[in-house]
């Protein structure tokens, strides 16, 4: 359950929307689970739709949808390759090979000290510096070569 101060949170997220547009808080609302409990599962989908008031199945939609929500547990860093055409036809494919081969995971795995998380996604909007990945919730690497995938790697604690 939400502690008292995200429940705050929530609130306000509601007080932002019209009564009848409840369902629009429902992503705000997956990211502050997700940063709570580190991944959605489908108990943070129950908890949402609860605290929204709206259907699970509305909020499960929404969770499986954006891959920005982990719906199992990930690893320290998120690493997230663009697969879609600009970054595809720029070598995305090849950043993968490298990343699974360095890491010795395939997609959608976790490394088992816990370190990386390696997931392939759909256009992350930077399509003029592809190919590029995100690491986290917040750090876009661009124009990339399969050599600057070891540097990456190694430079993330
Ligand atoms: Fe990769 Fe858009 S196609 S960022």
């Amino acid at each position: 359950r939400f502690e008292p101060p995200d429940q705050e949170k929530v609130k306000a997220m509601l007080a932002r929307y019209p009564a009848d547009q409840r369902e629009s808080a429902i992503m705000p609302a997956l990211w502050l689970a997700q940063e709570r409990f580190g991944f959605i599962s489908q108990d943070a989908v129950d908890l949402v739709a609860r605290s929204l008031d709206v259907d699970s199945s509305v909020v499960a939609g929404v969770a499986t949808f954006y891959t920005m929500y982990h719906l199992e547990p990930v690893g320290r860093h998120v690493i997230q390759v663009c697969c879609t055409l600009s970054c595809s036809i720029m070598g995305a494919e090849k950043l993968v090979k490298r990343l699974e081969t360095k890491l010795g995971i395939h997609v959608g795995e976790t490394t088992k000290d816990g370190r990386f998380t390696l997931k392939k996604v759909e256009c992350l909007a930077a399509c003029g510096y592809a190919p590029m990945l995100q690491v986290n919730e917040q750090k876009f690497l661009e124009n990339l070569t399969e050599a600057d995938i070891d540097k990456i790697v190694d430079s993330l604690p």
